[in-house]
């Protein structure tokens, strides 16, 4: 078995053990920032009422909803995950809201994308990009659905700028963290994985120079809270 494979099948394995418990997690470990992270990702997507536009790893859809709002009644949001226990928690949020219209779950690798070329017209991914085996793949398949002149935003954890408030982030990280993600799932060590994976992950501007590679444009990115979180965008070429 690829290392690829491998972390795909942990991965898949460890959000359908915590996905009942995901939103709540969340919610409570950013101390509700994550609300505020992904309403401005989604603006730096750049798009209107009447949008198609696909999220991927959407996991329980809360991009999806933010999407959904966006777009309006005349556009279309398209959720993707590979992980059918996520995709069933953000069902039921999209049926609560009565937007299962603008609103579509499929089930999919986002370094295979069952959709044609040049399709949509934005597409975000919102901390994914540590959970992928194969990031650049990943980004290939943005850059590849979505239209000439499209913009793809990627949203993720990243280590913070200043090395004192690195310092207490990364006390939360590995001894707060895992405790209260742990407490709240049952699942210590998806916790564990979680502060690991946010140290171990690309530094913002490797992540700029991978995107470039793969052939956006205008790459640049924005740090929030501090550098807690990064959101990078890049266009694809006229
Ligand atoms: C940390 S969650 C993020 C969920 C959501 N986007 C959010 O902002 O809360 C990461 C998600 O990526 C999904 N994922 C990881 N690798 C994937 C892949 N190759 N294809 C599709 N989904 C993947 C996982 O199943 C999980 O739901």
């Amino acid at each position: 078995m690829s290392p690829g494979v491998g972390k795909e099948e942990r991965v898949r394995s460890m959000f359908s053990s915590i996905a009942e418990r995901y939103d709540l997690t969340n919610a409570l470990l950013s101390f509700g920032l994550h609300r505020w992270w992904r309403s401005f990702a989604v603006q730096q997507l750049g798009i209107s009422s009447g949008s198609s536009v696909i999220d991927i790893c959407s996991g329980t859809g809360d991009l999806a909803v933010g999407l959904a709002e966006a777009v309006g009644d005349s556009g279309k949001v398209t959720a993707v995950d590979f992980c059918g226990e996520m995709i069933e928690v953000g069902r039921r949020k999209i049926t609560a809201r009565s937007i299962e219209k603008r609103v579509e779950f499929v089930e999919a690798n986002a370094e295979d994308l069952p959709f044609p070329a040049d399709h949509f017209d934005g597409v975000i991914m919102g901390f994914g990009a540590r959970n992928v085996a194969h990031l650049d793949r990943a980004f290939g398949e943005m850059l590849r659905v979505i239209k000439p002149g499209a913009r793809a935003v990627c949203l993720e954890f990243a280590g913070p700028s200043s090395s004192l408030f690195g310092h207490l982030y990364r006390f939360y990280l590995f001894e707060m963290l895992p405790l209260i993600g742990g407490f709240i799932t049952g699942d210590m060590d998806s916790y564990k994985y979680l502060a690991e994976s946010i140290d171990r992950f690309h530094h913002p501007e490797e992540l700029k120079e991978m995107m470039e590679k793969i052939g956006f444009l205008n790459v640049r990115y924005f740090g929030l809270t501090c550098g807690v979180v990064t959101v990078h965008v890049g266009k694809k070429t006229r």
